[in-house]
């Protein structure tokens, strides 16, 4: 047997991908609380945005890294897009039903709670595609009643991210405009698209510090950790673990790993 065949599989790294560099925000949760795994992260820049293609478009691209994931291989897989999880998660999950798939989705509960508790609407901000698929629809349909939430689609922001300019002026303004209407009622905001993050200081400045900001990158860690237990393949080591970076853009990486050490605030 080869020397780099390792025997047991809770040994084997994780595999987490985003359509660009924004699953950076998801990864850097998990590798805070899952300190002793390693993590191979890939982000699909060359292809990005996903948010402004079609379903089956995404599925494919989707299909592709974790066939590549597969070859490593790994022993779970996060899918650390909301977009490419409304498109593709059911699917590949199918596909592979011994593989631990994970994905995210708008962390609209405990918005929810909180304006049911506080008062003001809430805002969803994600990809055009997470916002429009019945993934989304059947999430407030479940648990949206009572409560007025608005969708706000910010696909600039992606671009604005995946260029490097998450805290420029110009993203500010961008920002502003599109919150703007929403300002008088607004009571929690939800950012439903893992590029977003990255401009926590911005949306922190824009909504003033009363209005709470919510990611979905929390509960995900809290579900890899449950799901890796059940399967057995939690790793027993508590810290030590390691984190490559890919990207189908290789001019890509840097970013990558200025944005894993980026301090955000303390929303982070
Ligand atoms: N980061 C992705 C998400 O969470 C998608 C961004 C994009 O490529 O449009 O939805």
């Amino acid at each position: 047997m080869a020397g780099t065949v390792r025997s047991n599989p809770a040994d084997l790294p994780i595999g987490v991908f985003d359509s660009g560099v924004g699953g950076i925000s998801v990864l850097r949760r998990l590798v805070q609380r899952l300190p002793g795994e390693d993590f191979l992260f890939f982000g699909d820049s060359a292809n990005a945005p996903y948010g402004t293609r079609t379903p089956d478009d995404v599925l494919r691209l989707s299909e592709a890294i974790v066939d590549r994931f597969l070859q490593v291989p790994v022993k779970a897989v996060v899918i650390a897009c909301n977009t490419a999880t409304s498109a593709a998660a059911s699917t590949l999950r199918a596909a592979h039903p011994d593989l631990p798939t994970l994905g995210i989705e708008p962390a609209v509960k405990p918005a929810l709670e909180y304006v049911r508790a506080h008062g003001g609407d809430v805002v969803v901000m994600a990809t055009p595609l997470t916002l429009r698929e019945k993934k989304f629809a059947d999430l407030l349909d479940r648990l949206g009643a009572g409560v007025r939430v608005h969708r706000l689609p910010a696909p600039r922001l992606v671009e604005l991210v995946e260029a490097g300019k998450a805290d420029d002026p110009a993203t500010e303004r961008y920002l502003r405009g599109l919150l703007a209407p929403y300002m008088p009622d607004l009571g929690a905001l939800v950012l439903g698209c893992t590029h977003y993050p990255f401009a926590l200081p911005l949306f922190r400045r824009i909504v003033g510090p009363g209005v709470p900001i919510f990611d979905g990158a929390d509960g995900v860690a809290r579900q890899l950790r449950r799901e890796l237990d059940a399967h057995g393949l939690l790793r027993a080591r508590q810290a030590g673990g390691t984190v490559g970076f890919d990207n189908s853009d290789p001019g890509q990486i840097a970013l990558g790993h200025k944005l894993f050490m980026a301090d955000l605030g303390p929303d982070d």
